[in-house]
């Protein structure tokens, strides 16, 4: 296990040709409420390799959860393409979409949605039964993801009796369950108190280190941010790199 990954560099020797995971081409989105047209993302264009972390910042409202939202394909762009791996992603019908979030991504959202018919455990281990995997060995996978997050003492607890901090914590235990070649996370760290915001951050970071998990991050969170190796500001609708 690393300590921190402050101070690694990208695994980018000048010799060796990257792939690249996400191609963000032209982006737009646009929500159409009533009367009224909000273009929240104008012209977003972004390339991310394998085994990068990326941070994406802005103020609230700004459309950070709309620019997550369209590159785990739980949304579309009004205009432009999101390619992952040479596919664009929103020529994908839905039912191959739910097979590239299962199999591909880790999604951590801002308002968790576990399901409260299930417990912590359950929710947890949920990706792998939808793979069809052995249930005693996916529910092992889901006891060790929740003790790295620091849950296995609420391991049959029920979810609507988690505070806020726990939600966030199971919920980043399903992220990880399967080991995802990408995460997204939506401010993971935003209802942790300090200790455990740094305990995600190191985590989120292993898996980044270890098994090259590419990390793409929407927090205010400077802590965490500072341990990605690129800062995106997304400012009217045009994300800029720091
Ligand atoms: N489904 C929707 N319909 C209409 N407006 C939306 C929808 N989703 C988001 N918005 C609007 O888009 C803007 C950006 O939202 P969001 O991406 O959640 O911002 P952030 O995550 O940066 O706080 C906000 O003004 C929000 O109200
Ligand atoms: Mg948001």
């Amino acid at each position: 296990m690393i300590d921190n990954c402050q101070n690694l560099q990208p695994d980018n020797p000048k010799n060796k040709t990257i792939e690249i995971l996400y191609k963000l081409e032209h982006v737009q989105k646009t929500f159409v409420s009533g009367t009224e047209q909000i273009t929240v993302l104008k012209d977003i264009n972004l390339t991310i390799h394998k085994g990068e972390r990326i941070a994406i910042l802005g103020s609230s409202g700004c459309g950070k959860s709309t620019l997550l939202h369209l590159m785990g394909t739980l949304d579309t762009p009004t205009r432009g393409k999101v390619f992952f791996t040479n596919k664009n992603l929103h020529t994908l019908s839905e039912k191959d979409k739910a097979v590239f979030r299962n199999q591909k991504l880790g999604f951590v959202f801002q308002f968790h949605h576990l399901l409260p018919e299930l417990n912590v455990l359950e929710n947890v281990a949920l990706p792998g039964i939808i793979q069809g995997m052995k249930r005693k060995h996916v529910f092992s996978l889901a006891q060790e993801a929740l003790t790295l997050v620091g849950m296995e003492h609420k391991l049959n607890a029920s979810i609507p009796v988690l505070s806020g901090g726990e939600k966030q914590r199971v919920a980043i235990a399903r992220a990880i369950l399967l080991r995802p070649e990408v995460i997204l996370g939506d401010e993971p760290t935003g209802n942790l108190d300090e200790e455990n915001g740094e305990k995600i951050g190191k985590l989120l970071c292993t898996l980044n280190q270890e098994i090259g998990t590419t990390l793409i991050i929407v927090t205010h969170n400077l802590a965490l941010a500072n341990l990605m190796q690129k800062k995106y500001f997304l400012r009217t609708g045009h994300l800029y790199e720091n």
